[in-house]
């Protein structure tokens, strides 16, 4: 499984980060993550898992910086290209190419574990060995877990699923909440970001879906089923977004 997803991520990296480029607000999951966030200790280990291009740890990062909050960042990906993306960005954050079900690193060595729209990725008995695996490498007592994940059924979600025929596979609340506490980990909050893509033509939209891969028909068609999940404005085109985020804690 993980093979596929190396390859698929590759190839699409080149491209990735043109969906932060759409986001109408760009550094509001850091922003409501920061509040959890501050018992940290002044130089805290931060692991990114699935750090991709790594847009949403350098949001964070330096979110934390502009508050003394220095820490060693490093970032983990099974895509070496995305990975490549992120250090030309971003010199600070380490990088190492890795599964996120074999982390390598000692137990009981990061303050801050972070899963940004990645944790989805790793499903059935894959989930809960990647989640071991987070429990094991997290400091105990004080080691924090952060999951942000695309929440099913948003209006985003929806026109994707309608525009590929097909139902992407998401995680429930339900479920996350359920597979932490199996964890003994516990959950110290959890809310819902509405965010939203914005695009001034219907010829962005197209050229947007059509690099990811999903063929949208005729521009008629793609107008009928954008008026389904979105909003028109004179300014263009907004698509809602929304995301769970979840901060959890490893107990003693
Ligand atoms: C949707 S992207 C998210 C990237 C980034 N976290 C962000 O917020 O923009 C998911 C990332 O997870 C990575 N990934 C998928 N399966 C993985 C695995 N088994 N182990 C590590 N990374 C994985 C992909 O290569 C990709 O970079």
């Amino acid at each position: 499984m993980s093979k596929d997803f190396k390859k698929w991520f590759d190839d699409y990296s080149a491209i990735y980060d043109s969906f932060d480029e759409h986001l109408e607000h760009k550094d509001k999951n850091s922003e409501i993550l920061f509040n959890h966030l501050q018992n940290l200790g002044q130089n805290p280990v931060i692991c990114d898992v699935g750090t991709g291009t790594g847009n949403s740890i350098i949001s964070l990062q330096k979110l934390l910086n502009k508050n003394m909050i220095r820490g060693e960042y490093v970032g983990i990906d099974i895509s070496s290209k995305m990975l490549k993306h992120l250090r030309v960005k971003n010199k600070e954050i380490h990088t190492i190419c890795a599964d996120m079900k074999y982390l390598p690193f000692i137990s009981d060595c990061i303050d801050c574990q972070t899963f940004y729209f990645s944790i989805h990725l790793a499903r059935n008995e894959d989930f809960d060995v990647t989640l071991r695996e987070t429990s094991r490498v997290l400091r105990n007592g004080v080691g924090k877990l952060v999951i942000v994940t695309i929440k099913p059924n948003s209006p985003f979600n929806k026109l994707r699923d309608h525009l590929k025929g097909k139902k992407r596979s998401l995680l429930s609340e339900q479920f996350l909440i359920e597979k932490l506490k199996s964890l003994d980990l516990q959950i110290d909050f959890t809310t819902i970001v509405t965010n939203a893509l914005f695009f001034e033509t219907i010829n962005d939209v197209i050229t947007f879906f059509e690099e990811r891969g999903i063929s949208t028909k005729n521009r008629d068609e793609v107008v009928k089923i954008l008026k389904q999940y979105a909003s028109f404005t004179e300014e263009g085109i907004e698509i809602a977004i929304k995301d769970l985020v979840f901060v959890a804690s490893k107990q003693l």
